[in-house]
């Protein structure tokens, strides 16, 4: 599917292409893959990334998956084979990356398709529209957070945000990007402060890109300037993505959200969380039982190939963090914005 400008996934008739997110701003360069397993390595890589994104491309996943399974056993009806094989690829995928839950919400949705009594061709087909439908879906509900959470959005104002949540990230416009977008384009006067983000930099190289591209006016900044920048007065709204919101409001975002929130709340800025339902995990009570991804040393030891660190220290590199529901002011959804109690607020929306 094309965005406004930015061609991020898309299923054809006879593989899926999609744009190689490591390689940006230097290239856009897009893959096309009939094999699911290049995917696996994808999303293991960050190739694709992004919670939303995330589910979306698992869902096509398994869908050139069971095409590959119809070429390889032409004519076959064996749905017993087929219905083992698919749940084996679902399994796969499900095991690239633990934390955003949209991924694991995808699968489920393609694991009912297949619980369907259907032949191996009907079940594809069946596949195929699922994730179809999940991408559009998607698309939909991130242009109505962009309409919701513009309300919150000052006229006059500099907004921070944190990691990568634009249509590099997700089916659409994007989450809290989505809602920076629609502010502008409602011609309020907003600048856009982009967090690094480090260690693998999807706020310099992906936010400042997408930023670019739809001409909303922007600043880089390294991750441990915003604090700094908070006390100067330049920053009036803080809102980022999220990976799986717990059901009591606590967020699971990007490494260094958590770090922007404390200073948010310490400067009397309000910070928000947009994200859509399919982030919302109500089986888990509090962010504690959020699974948080730890990534290899290297991607900390090393920038852009280079390495910035001794040989054989010690590392930790987790890729997200838990963001308290008591830091978080507001949370943008599909169904509106979403206040504290979140335990209750949260539920009470909940499709
Ligand atoms: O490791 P990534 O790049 O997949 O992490 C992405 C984020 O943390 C985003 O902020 C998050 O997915 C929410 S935005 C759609």
């Amino acid at each position: 599917m094309m965005n406004d400008k930015i061609a991020v996934i898309e299923l054809t008739a006879t593989a899926l292409r999609f744009l190689d997110q490591t390689q940006l701003p230097s290239e856009a360069v897009m893959v096309e893959t009939a094999d699911h397993r290049v995917l696996l390595e994808a999303i293991r890589r960050l190739q694709v990334r992004g919670a939303p994104l995330i589910g979306i491309a698992a869902a096509y996943g398994v869908t050139i998956a069971a095409r590959a399974w119809l070429r390889r056993h032409p004519a076959s009806s064996d749905a017993g084979a087929f219905h083992r094989d698919m749940l084996h690829v679902c399994d796969e995928f499900a095991a690239t990356r633990p934390t955003a839950v949209n991924l694991f919400w995808a699968l489920a949705r393609m694991r009912e398709i297949l619980a369907h009594p259907l032949s191996p061709d009907m079940l594809t087909a069946a596949l195929e529209a699922e994730a179809r439908a999940l991408h559009a879906d998607d698309a939909l509900r991130c242009s109505a957070i962009g309409r919701y959470g513009a309300e919150i959005i000052p006229a006059d104002a500099g907004v921070i945000t944190h990691c990568n949540s634009g249509a590099l990230a997700t089916g659409g416009d994007g989450t809290a990007f989505a809602v920076l977008l629609e502010a502008h384009r409602q011609g309020k006067n907003i600048h856009v402060y982009a967090d690094e983000t480090r260690p693998l930099l999807q706020g310099a190289r992906l936010t400042m890109w997408e930023l670019r591209q739809r001409g909303i006016p922007s600043t880089l900044i390294t991750d441990g300037t915003a604090a700094m920048l908070m006390r100067q007065g330049r920053v009036q709204a803080a809102i980022t993505g999220a990976d799986r919101i717990a059901a009591n409001g606590d967020a699971a975002n990007k490494i260094g959200t958590y770090a922007l929130a404390v200073a948010a709340r310490h400067h009397g800025i309000p910070f928000y969380i947009a994200a859509p339902f399919s982030t919302v995990d109500l089986s888990l009570a509090s962010g504690d039982a959020i699974p948080i991804e730890e990534r290899s040393g290297e991607e900390i030891t090393r920038i852009g190939g280079s390495v910035v660190a001794p040989e054989g220290i010690d590392t930790y590199a987790p890729a997200f963090d838990v963001t308290p529901a008591e830091l978080i002011t507001g949370i943008v959804t599909e169904r509106g914005i979403i206040a504290p109690p979140f335990d209750e607020t949260l539920r009470a929306l909940h499709p």
